[in-house]
């Protein structure tokens, strides 16, 4: 059964198959951490239509007007940012190889070099971000990188094999299989890089109520520091689909990119991205991607407005802020409920922090005991700490 075309219309491959491409002589660059998940997201599709880092003509296009240079939406820059010193040695037509760090050392890919080129990070924090503020994690992160941004197709000549979240790293086609091998005409996507509460229990389950199957598809790679790192919200999760979603209808996997903290460009990011994994709808509640105050509460829902739903394709569902009221007796939204905001539970998570470091259980309206005792025990072992990212054991031959 065909489920939901992939954006763009094709889902990209460019994993080479046989035997890797010969590196030696091919100039080097050292990829960080998040440049390697985005070239192993764009190679496998993820990223469709995205081939490769993007060109100018697609990042300014992407940047002034949320489109690729060939009119299909895509709201956030995907670009390769290197020092000017290690660019002057690369030149625009020639093959460079892309090598892992941090764990992951190795050739990874090729990239195609086809140009470098220089770029406003005022400009891209100003109309990205909504900010230039350094002291959004975004931002922070924009400012800092290389002044000069690589474009080019790439092949990725190596799959890593990864030794965390065994089971759960589905890429696009694995999950397109799976849906389509469950009879699944219609699935709700749900990006979270938090330990599931009830308010995201009952926005996925009011989903559900409404299509086939739910993809449950936390975010594992880099978060910022106070988030709870992904190892633990794994966990959550885990004793979360065990004892409370049904078998038949979930699908829990792991998205392993970087947040960017992009608010409403970020939402459309992550709709389009969980079209290509072949789901057909998907949730957006309150702050959605959004960090402190920089984004109205349901921005990242008005977004999709400035696009015609053809040219988005997957179907956004939105949510009013839920939360459990004692009025109601259950998980309730500002749409659903009458009572007064008294009646209401609603933790912030500088209030969840408070509780965690003070090793107490958050209460049962807020979260489910079994992601409760998970959340205690690990705070004890350090739970608000930098997210280590993956841990590779070894390169697949
Ligand atoms: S996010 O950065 O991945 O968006 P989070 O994990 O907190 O953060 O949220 C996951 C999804 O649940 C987002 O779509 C968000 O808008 C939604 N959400 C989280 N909490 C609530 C809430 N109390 N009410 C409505 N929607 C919520």
């Amino acid at each position: 059964m065909e489920t939901i075309k992939p954006h763009g219309g094709r889902l990209v491959n460019r994993v080479l198959e046989g035997e890797p491409e010969e590196f030696q002589g091919l100039e080097r660059i050292r990829l960080g951490h998040r440049a390697v998940l985005d070239a192993e997201l764009i190679a496998t599709g993820a990223y469709s239509p995205l081939e490769g880092f993007m060109t100018s003509d697609d990042y300014t296009k992407v940047v002034e007007e949320m489109f690729l240079a060939s009119y299909i939406p895509w709201t956030l820059p995907i670009t390769l940012p290197v020092r000017s010193e290690e660019a002057s040695r690369l030149k625009e037509g020639d093959d460079i190889a892309l090598v892992g760090s941090g764990g992951a050392e190795g050739s990874l890919a090729i990239l195609h070099l086809e140009e470098k080129y220089t770029y406003d990070k005022e400009r891209e924090a100003e109309l990205v971000y909504k900010t230039s503020d350094p002291a959004h994690p975004g931002v922070r992160r924009l400012l800092q990188q290389g002044d000069i941004l690589l474009g080019g197709r790439i092949d990725l000549v190596k799959r890593r094999v990864y030794s965390d979240y065994r089971g759960y790293r589905l890429d696009p086609s694995d999950t397109r299989r799976i849906f389509s091998d469950r009879g699944w005409k219609t699935v709700v996507g749900f990006q979270t890089r938090n330990p599931m509460h009830r308010a995201h229990e009952y926005i996925t389950k009011c989903a559900l109520e409404m299509v086939d199957g739910l993809f449950i598809h936390p975010l594992v790679g880099e978060t910022k520091e106070d988030d709870i790192p992904a190892e633990t919200r794994m966990k959550c999760y885990r004793a979360l689909v065990d004892n409370y979603y049904p078998a038949e209808r979930t699908v829990l996997g792991v998205f392993p990119a970087a947040m960017r903290y992009a608010g409403p460009r970020e939402a459309v990011f992550h709709a389009l991205v969980r079209k290509n994994y072949g789901c057909t709808h998907f949730t957006v509640g309150r702050d959605h991607a959004g960090v402190g105050d920089y984004y109205g509460t349901f921005d990242a829902q008005r977004i999709f407005y400035d696009f015609e739903p053809c040219e988005i394709g997957i179907v956004p569902l939105f949510f009013e802020h839920v939360f459990y009221c004692r009025g109601c007796g259950h998980m309730a939204s500002l749409k659903t409920c009458p009572h007064s905001p008294d009646s209401r539970v609603f933790l912030s998570g500088t209030k969840v922090r408070e509780l965690l470091s003070r090793g107490e259980l958050l209460p049962p309206e807020f979260t489910r005991p079994e992601v409760a005792r998970i959340l205690v025990n690990a705070n004890g072992a350090g739970a608000a700490g930098e997210s280590k990212g993956p841990v590779e054991v070894k390169e697949r031959a």
